[in-house]
């Protein structure tokens, strides 16, 4: 019988790129929204509403598989103590309530997966390579992380296996980060940001769906995972190659760290700062990168 699997935030850029590779592979998708949609292109929609605690419970009961990667943008607003709440409690929140309807209907799933980020091991620059081992960093991000991932346990409590995407950069061709990106070095105005010593862990968007299509079929996959290219990508390496891209040599000026703080707060670390990740893990799980070179994963998404 076709497996049904379930996404949250299945709309957004992952989302949309997950469930045609989901559908490619036989399985039917359904997707939790905050907005009216119709079924459509074999998906269907059900509802949600986090601020009233509501959810169509036949999301969750028809669901073999769930994948979580609803949350408010990280990067979308400036970082009030409001804004940290919604970025938390969108991804929270999501958890308990449908971990409130299957614990009262009785129903498993055969796994629940649910998105992270490599932010977890901190707003800091080092040569240190971080292993799924590396323990979360006490900043913002690193928090918000350890409690996003901490939320699943009650999966676990219900013996659903559970698996957490530590995601990098996601390279996608005019979505994620690159979105804003591209207006600016397509047009010859691309910079190095800080110091450019930032580390940038990146994968493209290809390679991440098949790492969530792997954790749905790896039954021995569970925990945490890394889910990034382990590379020497700097800031100023994926800029000049960003630019190579397009055709030129970087001329502009370095952008000053004081000026991305000043403008951004203290968001701007995730853009000032960054480490270097292992994908010793996920590579052991049996998954192979199929872009593990920056240039050609940027030709694909900017040509
Ligand atoms: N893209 C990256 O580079 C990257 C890197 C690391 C981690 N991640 C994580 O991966 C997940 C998916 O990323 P993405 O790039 O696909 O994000 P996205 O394009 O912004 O999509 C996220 C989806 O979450 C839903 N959502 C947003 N705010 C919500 C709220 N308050 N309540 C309920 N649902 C809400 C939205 O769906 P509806 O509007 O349909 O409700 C939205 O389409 C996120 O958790 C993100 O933090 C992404």
């Amino acid at each position: 019988m076709t497996k049904n699997i379930l996404l949250t935030g299945g709309s957004g850029f992952i989302g949309t790129k997950l469930t045609a590779l989901l559908i490619a592979n036989g399985y039917s998708v359904s997707i939790l929204t905050r907005s009216d949609r119709k079924a459509s292109m074999g998906v269907t929609y059900y509802k949600w509403n986090l601020e009233n605690n509501y959810i169509d419970e036949d999301a969750v009961l028809k669901a073999d598989y769930i994948i979580h990667l609803a949350g408010e943008g990280i990067a979308a607003k400036k970082w009030t103590d409001k804004r940290k709440k919604e970025i938390l409690d969108s991804r929270e929140k999501p958890i308990e309530l449908i971990f409130s309807v299957l614990k009262n209907n009785n129903k498993t799933l055969d796994a629940f997966i649910s998105a992270s980020a490599v932010g977890i091991y901190g707003a800091f620059t080092s040569e240190i390579i971080c292993t799924e081992e590396t323990p979360a960093a006490n900043d913002f991000l690193g928090e918000t992380c350890q409690k996003w991932e901490a939320a699943t346990n009650c999966m676990v409590s219900l013996g659903i296996r559970t698996v957490k995407i530590r995601t990098g950069l996601v390279l996608g061709k005019n979505e994620g980060f690159l979105k804003k990106l591209v207006p600016i070095f397509k047009y010859g105005f691309g910079s190095i940001v800080g110091t450019g010593k930032q580390y940038m862990p990146w994968i493209h968007i290809d390679d991440l769906c098949a790492i969530y299509l792997q954790a749905i079929i790896n039954l021995d996959m569970k925990g945490s995972y890394n889910a990034a290219v382990c590379d020497d990508t700097t800031n100023a390496i994926f800029s000049k190659t960003m630019a190579n891209v397009y055709g030129y040599s970087i001329w502009l000026p370095k952008i000053p760290t004081f000026v991305v703080r000043l403008i951004t707060g203290e968001m701007g670390e995730i853009i000032l700062t960054g480490q270097r990740v292992s994908s010793n893990k996920i590579e052991s799980a049996g998954f192979k990168f199929e872009y593990l070179n920056l240039k050609p994963a940027l030709l694909v998404c900017l040509k």
